[in-house]
């Protein structure tokens, strides 16, 4: 495994496992599997509704919870500070664990200040490791650097070689907030998978198209964490520190950016966003 130093001096894994998508009667299953394959860095979130099936693999696997690093994210619903407040305890509830290792503002939508707020207050109480946001813009990132006390250690952003995130990379590098990855594999997109340039520079390594994405993402310091509900994907996705990709690989990647991304928001997200302007 490789590490990502963080901008207060935790380390995190470079290479995790998502659990957004995972059924609830199937993620104690993938997450244990996860474990057993190697996986010590699971990324979690409250809007996921599986919060307390990974707490229950946690608890079975064993493994001293030192050795693991949980993120979740504070959802939309739970947002200003008492709100947010409840819902870190509820999380740490649900997840079984005394601390997590980083709770990220999901989306910026409302009242996120408060949950900073909140999210700084957690900090200081020992809840919380450390905290950054997702999804968050220049403007966004700016609020949260203005109105609070702790520079956020990430910002989790939709990233993949068709979406590189390159103007969002250059803006956070100075402020050195780490970079994660989210739907690294496209969210299962069948063109990224079959990428021809992908599939060719694969085939040189003997590696799939996801391992070369993975390593892709390695090498350029991105922290991600695919998602698989089947044991042979969990397994080989994680099978990316055997090898490492030549300078000319890497352009070819870089070259292959269209700047797009798959996510819209859908449309429940707006009619929360739209009641909650009301309120
Ligand atoms: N912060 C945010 O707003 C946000 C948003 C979205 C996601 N995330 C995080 O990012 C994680 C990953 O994103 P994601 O789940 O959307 O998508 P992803 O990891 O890019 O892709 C997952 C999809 O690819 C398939 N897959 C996995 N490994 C594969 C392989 N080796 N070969 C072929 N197909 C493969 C999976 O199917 P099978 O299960 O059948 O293998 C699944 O359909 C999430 O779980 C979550 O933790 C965060």
């Amino acid at each position: 495994m490789e590490y990502v130093t963080l901008n207060n001096g935790v380390k995190i894994p470079i290479l995790g496992f998502g659990v957004y998508g995972i059924a609830k009667e199937d993620c104690e299953r993938c997450v244990t599997q996860a474990l057993d394959v190697g996986y010590r860095h699971i990324d979690a979130a409250q809007i996921y509704q599986n919060e307390a099936e990974v707490g229950n693999a946690i608890v079975h696997s064993n493994i001293p919870r030192d050795e693991l690093f949980i993120t979740s994210k504070i959802w939309v619903c739970n947002f200003g500070y008492e709100k947010a407040k409840a819902s870190i305890d509820r999380s740490l509830e649900r997840l079984k664990t005394p601390y997590i290792d980083l709770m990220l503002i999901h989306r910026p939508y409302a009242d996120y200040k408060g949950a900073w707020k909140a999210l700084e207050e957690a900090v200081r109480e020992g809840k919380i490791k450390s905290i950054g946001v997702s999804n968050f813009n220049e403007k966004q990132t700016e609020d949260i650097l203005r109105n609070g006390t702790i520079t956020p250690v990430v910002n989790q952003i939709e990233l993949s070689p068709y979406g590189q995130q390159r103007r969002m990379r250059k803006y956070l590098e100075p402020k050195n907030i780490a970079v994660q990855s989210w739907s690294p594999l496209g969210h299962g997109n069948k063109k990224l998978l079959s990428d021809p340039v992908l599939a060719e520079i694969g085939a040189k390594y003997d590696k799939t198209v996801a391992q070369v994405i993975l390593r892709w993402n390695v090498e350029n310091g991105l922290i991600t964490f695919p998602k698989s509900c089947n044991y042979d994907r969990i397994k080989s996705n994680f099978e990316i520190f055997d090898f490492a990709l030549s300078e000319e690989d890497m352009a070819k990647i870089y070259a292959l950016d269209k700047d797009k991304y798959c996510f819209t928001p859908p449309r429940w997200l707006d009619t929360i966003i739209a009641k909650m302007k009301k309120a």
